[in-house]
């Protein structure tokens, strides 16, 4: 059995105040993007996972590994094993949701696999247990993501348009980006709370679907990212200068992603992105309608 499992990038993220938890409150708009990792399984065995990316580590801290024996210890199906192998095409610490939506191609295969037959609302849970994102992928296409981003609202598709994804060659780890972004704000005159944090997501995905209008859509994290890595801020001026509709930095970074109108100026500002950052991986691609999905 095999699962393909998409990237995604944030197409609006405003970030709120840090909860007691230490997670922070946030507001966004998930996007699936074409992007796959393949993850393929056989039943049987001991549980064990190969992956062709050698700076990924494939012990029990890979999500995947992860994902597979939180469906283990709930369904009390520790006998139960596979034999896995993770084919990487989403760089690791991208800020494209990588990670989590292999753990969530897991989720699905595995439970299919072992014919384990769970609920939505169990599948969900184990989703959150596992990372703030990891529950979009279950669903994927647009969909909008509250409390700490794992509750998800799917929304309509704003259908498949074509998108410039740009990986800088260096992974940023999220959680330095929240603890900047915590500092700074921690360390100013007033709460820096942006007052439009409670966001009315299904209007602000009505103008960006029907009115075609991207001008609202924001990513908090990105002042943050922006002054810490300049590099990312040259690339997201000149996928705006190459015509982009909306230039972003996607989630914490690295990865920075722009949506064109049309393909022919997709693929013309990639190659031109590809020749003036040789260090980057540019690639274009389009959104996807889907989340994780699982082919026989
Ligand atoms: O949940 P996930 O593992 O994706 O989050 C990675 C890190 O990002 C967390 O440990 C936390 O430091 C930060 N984070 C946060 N608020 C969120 C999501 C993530 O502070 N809503």
């Amino acid at each position: 059995m095999r699962v393909l499992c998409p990237a995604k990038v944030n197409l609006h993220l405003a970030i709120g105040p840090r909860r007691e938890d230490g997670y922070h409150q946030l507001a966004t708009v998930f996007q699936a993007v074409g992007l796959w990792d393949i993850l393929e399984a056989e039943p049987g065995g001991a549980l064990e996972l190969r992956c062709d990316d050698p700076a990924l580590s494939c012990g029990d801290d890979n999500l995947v590994m992860r994902a597979a024996r939180a469906l283990q210890h709930r369904f009390d199906a520790g006998s139960l094993g596979a034999r896995m192998v993770l084919r990487k095409a989403i760089p690791a610490g991208g800020g494209l949701g990588g990670g989590s939506s292999d753990a969530a191609g897991a989720l699905v295969m595995l439970s299919r696999l072992w014919e384990l037959d769970p609920s939505t609302e169990q599948l969900e849970d184990l989703a959150a247990s596992l990372g703030s994102d990891v529950g979009f992928f279950l669903y994927g296409g647009t969909a909008t993501g509250t409390g700490r981003g794992e509750k998800i609202t799917p929304m309509p598709s704003i259908g498949e348009r074509p998108i410039v994804l740009g990986f800088a060659p260096f992974p940023i780890a999220t959680a330095e980006v929240y603890r900047r972004l915590a500092a700074r704000r921690s360390g100013a005159p007033t709460s820096l709370t942006p007052p439009g944090f409670s966001v009315n997501l299904q209007g602000l995905l009505a103008k960006l679907v029907r009115e075609n209008d991207f001008g609202p859509a924001r990513n908090d994290l990105e002042e943050v990212v922006l002054d810490g890595w300049p590099e990312l801020a040259e690339f997201r001026r000149e996928l705006s200068e190459a015509g982009a509709v909306l230039a972003l930095v996607s989630g914490s970074g690295s990865s920075v992603f722009g949506l064109f109108e049309g393909e022919g100026d997709a693929h013309a500002a990639a190659g031109e992105l590809a020749k003036r950052f040789p260090r980057w991986r540019t690639v274009a691609t389009r959104t996807v309608a889907s989340g994780v999905r699982v082919e026989p």
